[in-house]
């Protein structure tokens, strides 16, 4: 299993990002929040591009956003493995998928709890990842919720019945306890658990 690690809970952003800079995690999830698609706003990009200082590793990027289109050349600049939105806005999905490609960055679409799998059956065959919220999206620290395991079976079942190979990577609430339900995933992301812990590495390894 791979690991992402979101910082959006983190007190000290440069210091946490160094610190997981020296685990193997494999991705840093960095969580962008514009206060209309969820009500939480997160730091403007100028603020927010200075994390490259502090990492080295790939980054995972989630916008929870209306305007998808606004944000992705901004993040499309920084060291970015993957650019991920959600399948409920209301700007055309293919036309932003289509832009995060003119980057050469993997695209991917996120999911909401309350939305069926079957939401993602048109652009399926343009997806490198698929992001189930196992949260409603908005806030770090939530709990993991129960019945995301349908959901993730789902959406395996929907890849492998067009024969399609995007990742599955899930995301809220992920600790030690709860990722036998992810079993079918590709990615577990994960933010308070390893960011409040006193050992990084140790949580990382608990979830692969
Ligand atoms: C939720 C975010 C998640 C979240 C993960 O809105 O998209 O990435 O920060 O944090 P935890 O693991 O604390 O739920
Ligand atoms: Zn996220």
């Amino acid at each position: 299993m791979k690991v992402s690690a979101s910082f959006l809970n983190s007190k000290n952003i440069p210091l946490d990002l160094v610190k997981l800079n020296e685990t193997d995690v494999d991705y840093i999830h960095v969580d962008i929040m514009d206060g209309k698609f969820v009500k939480n706003k997160t730091m403007p990009f100028r603020e927010m591009r200075h994390i490259y200082q502090y990492t080295s590793k790939r980054l995972d990027v989630h916008l929870m956003v209306e305007n998808p289109s606004e944000y992705i050349p901004l993040y499309a600049e920084l060291n970015t493995e993957c650019i991920t939105f959600h399948v409920e806005v209301e700007e055309d999905i293919l036309k932003d998928l289509e832009l995060i490609k003119q980057y050469s960055i993997k695209c991917g679409l996120a999911i909401n709890p309350d939305t069926k799998a079957s939401a993602l059956i048109p652009y399926l065959p343009y997806l490198d990842q698929i992001l189930i919220m196992s949260v409603v999206p908005g806030e770090g620290g939530q709990e993991f919720i129960e019945g995301t395991e349908r959901k993730i079976h789902e959406v395996r079942a929907l890849l492998d019945s067009y024969h399609l190979s995007a990742v599955i990577n899930v995301d809220g609430g992920i600790n030690d306890l709860v990722k036998d339900k992810c079993q079918e995933a590709d990615i577990l992301t994960a933010g308070s658990y390893i960011i409040r812990s006193g050992d990084f590495q140790e949580k990382i390894s608990s979830l692969r």
